[in-house]
């Protein structure tokens, strides 16, 4: 295993990413806790990453010493290379030039780090971002690579294997980066690439069955990837003790719902009580605009829909469940470090199952919460869900009822099931659906005139939406070329009954939202 300790990089996860696709397990501890999560883990090797803080201030953080004591390898990137640098005797100063974006690097020295990646004598695209650079180095290091604004750029102390690099090489912006944090952990800290999906399955399988014991686990299925890879597992651990719960709420896309249940019910025998609850939540939503307002109404029918029918589920004879499946992830559990811990403000009211496991008092199985989304997906491969269904963009809880812009309808709805799902025939066939973080058409409520034939309209607007984005929480619209935007405007006018025109959404979030509302 590999430990990371955070500074409060916003790139911190991408290490981690890094790290696993080269076949190590490793865990994200915040500099706070990090001595505790050093001694609980007991890591082969630890990277430091980057933050904003600058050690030449005063309290600022620092890599709990036992991690130099303890002789484990330790790379640290950025903040991490001067804070090691620093606690090991060496200086650093405020930088006289800050250095931001793309930087060459030459590789000055042969070292274990850049083994069969970087030869002695070469330049390298690397990314620079720092205002700080070590001035002085600690006793037994030397420097391995300089760039013309960081003469540091890569410092190294081969017999302690301590390695400390200025730039970013968790980002795809350093070519090389992987494999140089490949070097690190295999050839340095001589860690075996055993972190495999494969493994990951039976071990995970074990966990749930020790945890499960011959008791009973209620799922909920939301049509997404992660409930859907949590419920394959856990039937694969205690079969036809996993009983499945989806809520149809009437807000999904076109065929979505029918997938689930032919998916689940019919292909992998899972138990799956398919609620239909169109009516229930359509005629709720009848006279609601308010985005908030609509968000709550679906929250709060979803949780009572969904134990209305858990109690259903107690009382079959079978004894009541006392598990109930969560599809956690491990972005949703790394704790954050926090250095101002200020008020956030509430942008969105997210819809999830959240409440649920207190509310009914049931114990949490949560097979997936040391995975990140990609793990997720190719652990789902591995278990043989479709790929079509694995590779799928995200899509919220409150499904179609928040790219509605408005009151909500079933005209509205029919009409946008049917302009979405023309959009990403003509994505998929573009073959631009993997390069897109996520993509749909939203309903705008207004109409505008057209002319169809020799006949005027007057017909709802349709928006696109397409964006690129990590984590959904920063995104960039997607910049298709004109030739698709009017391919996917044409099928749509033509297709569509109700809609004569279509726009494309060009922005980025922030200052917008990916969702409409
Ligand atoms: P926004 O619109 O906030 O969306 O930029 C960011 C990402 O979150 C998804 N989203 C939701 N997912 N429940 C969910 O499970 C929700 O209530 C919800 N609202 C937004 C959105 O689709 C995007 O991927």
């Amino acid at each position: 295993k590999a430990l990371i300790v955070d500074f409060g990089s916003q790139v911190t996860q991408l290490i981690a990413r890094r790290v696993r696709e080269a076949g190590v397990y490793c865990e994200i501890a915040p500099f706070q806790n990090a001595e505790r999560a050093f001694a609980d883990i007991r890591p082969k090797a630890v990277i430091l990453s980057g933050g904003p803080s600058s050690v030449t201030e005063a309290g600022s953080p620092r890599a709990p010493q036992a991690i130099f004591d303890s002789g484990v390898p330790v790379l640290g990137i950025c903040y991490g290379e001067q804070t090691m640098a620093t606690q090991l005797g060496g200086e650093v100063e405020g930088g006289h030039h800050r250095e931001f974006g793309r930087a060459e690097v030459t590789a000055l020295e042969h070292s274990a780090l850049f083994d069969g990646v970087w030869e002695k004598g070469g330049s390298f695209p690397v990314w620079m971002s720092h205002g700080d650079r070590v001035t002085k180095l600690p006793q037994g290091f030397h420097v391995i690579a300089a760039s013309q604004n960081a003469p540091f750029a890569a410092i190294a102390d081969e017999a302690r294997r301590y390695y400390g690099v200025q730039f970013h090489l968790e980002v795809a912006h350093t070519p090389d980066g992987a494999k140089l944090l490949s070097n690190f952990v295999h050839k340095v800290a001589g860690l075996k690439a055993d972190w495999t999906m494969a493994a990951f399955r039976q071990e995970a399988v074990a966990a749930i069955r020790h945890q499960v014991g011959d008791g009973r686990v209620l799922g909920g299925l939301s049509g997404g990837v992660d409930s859907a890879v949590a419920a394959v597992l856990i039937h694969e651990a205690i079969g036809e003790r996993l009983t499945c719960v989806f809520v149809d709420h009437g807000l999904l896309r076109q065929g979505e719902a029918e997938e689930v249940v032919r998916l689940f019910r019919d292909h992998y025998n899972i138990p799956l009580h398919h609620v239909e609850a169109e009516e229930l939540f359509l005629n709720a939503l009848e006279s609601v605009d308010d985005p908030e307002t609509k968000r709550k109404t679906i929250g709060r029918l979803f949780i009572e829909t969904f134990e209305a029918e858990a109690k259903k589920i107690a009382e079959d004879g079978r004894g009541a469940p006392q598990f109930l499946a969560q599809g956690t992830l491990y972005p949703d559990v790394i704790e954050s470090v926090s250095f101002s811990g200020g008020p956030s403000v509430t942008i969105k009211s997210h819809h999830n199952v959240g409440g649920l496991p207190e509310r009914m008092n049931m114990r949490l199985v949560e097979p997936l919460r040391e995975l990140f989304k990609d793990e997720v997906r190719a652990l789902g491969r591995e278990l043989g869900l479709p790929e079509a269904f694995v590779g799928r963009h995200p899509f919220p809880g409150p499904g179609l009822a928040i790219r509605c812009p408005g009151v909500v309808t079933r005209e509205k709805l029919a009409i946008l099931r049917k302009a979405d799902a023309v959009y990403l025939d003509e994505i998929r066939k573009a073959g631009l659906y993997d390069e897109i973080w996520q993509a749909f058409a939203a309903l705008l409520p207004v109409r505008s005139v057209g002319v169809m034939g020799d006949g005027r309209t007057y017909d709802y607007v349709i928006a696109l939406r397409a964006v690129t984005s990590s984590d959904g929480m920063t995104a960039d619209f997607y910049p298709f070329d004109m030739g698709f935007l009017g391919r996917a405007a044409t099928r749509i006018i033509n297709e569509v009954k109700g809609v004569n025109r279509v726009v494309y959404d060009v922005t980025s979030k922030p200052p917008g939202t990916i969702e409409w509302e």
